[in-house]
This record gives structure tokens, C-alpha cells and sequence, in this order.
């Protein structure tokens, strides 16, 4: 999240139905700890006492003016681009690194992002169809990360997801598959992604050292095996060993010499799509999973789809309209990536509220998605809604948009409705009756993604046999 430079304000506009400019909250740290605790109520709790839009301010990130409307999110996503910068500080810089796409702006993140983008084109994704599969089959059948999903073993459906999904970026980064490789990772990004705990993301005064022993050290040193890792594998592609991965596309890119980046640039656009392309779908798959099984009706209707359609192609299974629906309508409910932030170098009115360079103003994604003016009955988890009915993409974001709508979009949604397609037509699942029919988790950040603050376990009551 940006912060304002000195003496930025929001103004009142003069003009006739001008708004008052909106209160800027005086407990950020009060903020900051009743957004850790849950991400989606907070900002509900802000729209209902504040209106839209409002001002968010968490400690050492400035404050940011959020808009959870369609019109304000349109305002927002049109913005010239030459007047936009990712927000700085910012709260997963740790994660990423400063030579991060995400972070880089102007002409060099037009630069980075053309080189990065081929690796995520259509065709390109639509060969990953059978790795993702392979990669949920690995899982399923007990030879990745956790149990093999049997008949009354207990699966954590997070651990799960992200060891599938991860499995999937380091196939899509280093190219051909090597297991015993990719468990290392999975051991080492594990530990790196625990190690940024919510409130080291959220409360910067707490990264300090303390002679090994804080949360920082401990956050630290496992960034540091994680760059190791990353390291020996780039020292191996500049030696010789060429594949076919997103690594092996950057450095074919750039010779080594004037305007090549170094190895630690390298490292961090690498850390930057290992931590924003698994974390993300996985905590997708996790809500899709939770939510069909909280709704039997939902459930049967995909599996008839599935059992209808047979043994598709990958690229045909995710065309499913139903299964697509149930993808779309997870993200509707559970964004993931909660909010979409730009700063501002220059002018800018949003929502009627006049922003100054150096102001920070936002997208509250949960909000967007629950606006009653666009969506009927939007607590309720309902598939069906995106069967008759196309929302602009002003309305469902869970991409973000403009020039830094996220760059995994297309492979998110493809691996989401590959890998759940393959989950609900292989086992049958049962949650936990304080699941099947209580309260839905609270939804924290976990570094980059936001979701359940506590692992949800499903019970596997059977394999099914098509
Ligand atoms: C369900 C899964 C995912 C969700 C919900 C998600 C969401 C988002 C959002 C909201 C943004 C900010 C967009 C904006 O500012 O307008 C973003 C940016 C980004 N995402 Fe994703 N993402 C997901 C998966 C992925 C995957 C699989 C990758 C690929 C490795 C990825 C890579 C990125 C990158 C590199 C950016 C920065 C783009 C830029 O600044 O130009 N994401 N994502």
C-alpha cells in the first residue's frame, strides 16, 4: 500500500453534489488488526459506516482511498496509465523483491511484462493441461505432499492445493518435470511463505532483527535457501542446460552484457511468480471445494456435467459452462488477491474525491463483488448466476485490470477448473459438520492471497469410479 507523499490531501470538490472528503481513520493499527482478522468484514464494516468511497490507512503504508462500486472501480481501471504507479512501500516487498514486475513501473514494466507475457499466452497454457492434471493426480493418489485421498483418510485441502499448484509454476518456470527437484521447493517455498506471517506483512516496525531469533531472522533466512535454490538452477540454464520454461525465455531474452539483468533480478521476478502464480489458485481451488460441498445441489450438477462430457481434453474440460460458472462464482465470493492498488503521480478524481500525486487509491474487491446494485442475493453462493448473465469487467475483477491486470489470469483459470474438475470426479468429500453447515471461515491474509484463517479438512467418503 502507497503512502502519501508529505502535504498530499484529498480535497472537497466545489462543485455542485460534492461530496465531503472521506474520514481518514485515526487507529491504523486498530485497522491493520481488525483487517488481519477478517479481510472481506472489515472492508463491509467500512462501506456500511463510511459509504463509499473510504480511507484505509495500516501502519507505515499510508493511507488509500478505496471505491468498492463499478462506476469507481471503471474510474479506477481507466486512469491513464502515465500518471500510475504500483503502490510503494508495499506490504509483500519483502516477498518479491524490489525487481519485481509487480513492483516495476513505467517503461520498464512495459519492458519486463512483454518479456514474461508469451510464457502466458493461450497456446502456450493450453500445454499445461496435462501437467496440471498430473500434478492434482499426484496429490490424489498420495505420492505428493500429504495422504493419498483414500477412503477415510482426513485431507487438508490447503496443503493439498498449494503442493499442486506449485508443482504446476515450477513445470511452467523450469520447464520439464523433475520431482525430486520440485520437492525441494515445495519444502523451501513452504517455510519461505509460513515465515511471512500476516502481522510481519501488515506492521513493518516488526521486521527487525534480533540476533536470529525474530520472526524477521526467521523470515530472512528462509528467503535465503529460497534464493540458493534459485541461484544453483539459473547458474545451471547460464551454463548450458537450456529448457523450455519461463527461466530459459529470459535468459535467451538478454545476452549477457548492457541492459541484461543480473542474477539477482532474475531471482526476484522468479520469487515473484513462484509466491503471486500458486498461493492465489490455490486458496481459489480450496473456496471452490468448500463451497460445493456445502451445497449438495451445486455439486450434483457439476458432477453430471463432468459425467456427461467424458474424457475431454484438458482445453475442452474448461469450457464447461457449469464448472466455469462455479470458478467464476468462487472468485466472486473470495478474491483472492482482495484489493487492486495504483499511486498516483499526478491529478486524479475518484468518486468525486480529488486525489493529489503521491495519494494511493484502490479497489475493495469483496465489496465489488457483493454490491447488491449488481448482484442478487450476493452472500449466497450461486453458480447459476453466471450462466445467464455477462458482467462488464467493471463489475467481477478478481484480475484486477488495465495494463497490470494480472499476468497469470489465463493459466489461473485454466489450472482452477482443470484441477477441480479432476478433484470432484475422482473422490467424493465431506467437511465437517461445523463446516457443512456453520459459519464460513474468516478469510486473513496469508502473504499474497487471502483466505480461510484455518485450514479447512475434508473426509474422503468414497472414490468414484466413472
Ligand atoms: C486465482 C488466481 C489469481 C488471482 C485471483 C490473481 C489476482 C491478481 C490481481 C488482483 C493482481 C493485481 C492486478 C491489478 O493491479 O490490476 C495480480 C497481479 C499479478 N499476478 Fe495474479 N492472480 C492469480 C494468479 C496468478 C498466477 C497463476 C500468476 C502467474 C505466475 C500471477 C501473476 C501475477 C503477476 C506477475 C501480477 C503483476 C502484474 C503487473 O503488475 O503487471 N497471478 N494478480
Amino acid at each position: 500500500m502507497g503512502a502519501p507523499t508529505a502535504g498530499s490531501r484529498h480535497r472537497i470538490p466545489l462543485i455542485s453534489g460534492e461530496r465531503t472528503a472521506p474520514r481518514r481513520p485515526r487507529w491504523a493499527a486498530v485497522d491493520a488488526l481488525v483487517a488481519g482478522t477478517d479481510f472481506e468484514h472489515y472492508f463491509r464494516l467500512r462501506r456500511a459506516r463510511d459509504g463509499d468511497p473510504f480511507t484505509v490507512r495500516f501502519p507505515g503504508f499510508g493511507s488509500v482511498l478505496f471505491t468498492g462500486t463499478s462506476s469507481g472501480t471503471e474510474e479506477l481501471l481507466r486512469a491513464p496509465a502515465a500518471i500510475l504507479r504500483p503502490p510503494q512501500p508495499n506490504p509483500i516487498e519483502p516477498l518479491i523483491g524490489s525487481a519485481s514486475l509487480i513492483l516495476a513501473r513505467d517503461q520498464r514494466h512495459r519492458d519486463d511484462r512483454a518479456l514474461l507475457t508469451p510464457a502466458f499466452h493461450r497456446n502456450r497454457i493450453a500445454g499445461y493441461g496435462t501437467v496440471i492434471q498430473n500434478s492434482t493426480r499426484t496429490e490424489l493418489s498420495g505420492n505428493g505432499i500429504g495422504p493419498g485421498w483414500l477412503p477415510g483418510n482426513v485431507i487438508d485441502a490447503r496443503v493439498a492445493a498449494r503442493a499442486l499448484t506449485l508443482r504446476v509454476i515450477l513445470s511452467l518456470i523450469f520447464g520439464a518435470d523433475d520431482p525430486a527437484r520440485h520437492r525441494v521447493y515445495t519444502a523451501t517455498v513452504g517455510n519461505f511463505l509460513t515465515a511471512f506471517s500476516g502481522p510481519l506483512m501488515l506492521v513493518p516496525a516488526l521486521r527487525h532483527n534480533a540476533f536470529g531469533y525474530s520472526p524477521w531472522d526467521r523470515f530472512v533466512r528462509s528467503r535465503r535457501r529460497l534464493d540458493d535454490l534459485l541461484d544453483s538452477d539459473i547458474a545451471e540454464r547460464r551454463a548450458g542446460d537450456r529448457g523450455d520454461g519461463v527461466l530459459d525465455d529470459l535468459l535467451s531474452a538478454h545476452q549477457p552484457g548492457e541492459g541484461a539483468p543480473d542474477d539477482s533480478e532474475l531471482r526476484e521476478q522468479l520469487r515473484t511468480l513462484l509466491v503471486a502464480g500458486h498461493e492465489t489458485t490455490a486458496t481459489g481451488l480450496v473456496w471452490a471445494l468448500f463451497h460445493l460441498h456445502r451445497d449438495a445441489d451445486a455439486l450434483s450438477r457439476l458432477r453430471a456435467e463432468l459425467d456427461t462430457a467424458g474424457d475431454l481434453e484438458p482445453e475442452d474440460l474448461a469450457r464447461l459452462p457449469y464448472l466455469d460458472a462455479v470458478c467464476r462464482e468462487t472468485l466472486r465470493l473470495h478474491p483472492p488477491v482482495p484489493i487492486v492498488l495504483r499511486r498516483l503521480t499526478g491529478p486524479y478524481r475518484l468518486r468525486g474525491v480529488d486525489l493529489d500525486a503521491g495519494d494511493t487509491m484502490g479497489v475493495a474487491l469483496p465489496l465489488l463483488h457483493s454490491d447488491p446494485d449488481c448482484w442478487e442475493n450476493p452472500a449466497r453462493f450461486l453458480p447459476e448466476r453466471f450462466l445467464d448473465h455477462r458482467y462488464s469487467p467493471f463489475e467481477f475483477a478478481p484480475y484486477g485490470g488495465g495494463h497490470r491486470r494480472c499476468l497469470g489470469a489465463g493459466l489461473a483459470d485454466f489450472e482452477l477448473r482443470i484441477a477441480l474438475a479432476t478433484i470432484v470426479a475422482r473422490v467424493e468429500l465431506s467437511l465437517p459438520p461445523r463446516y457443512r453447515h456453520g459459519r464460513i471461515p474468516r478469510s486473513v491474509p496469508h502473504n499474497i492471497a487471502t483466505g480461510p484463517h484455518r485450514g479447512i479438512r475434508f473426509v474422503v467418503e468414497g472414490i468414484r469410479h466413472r
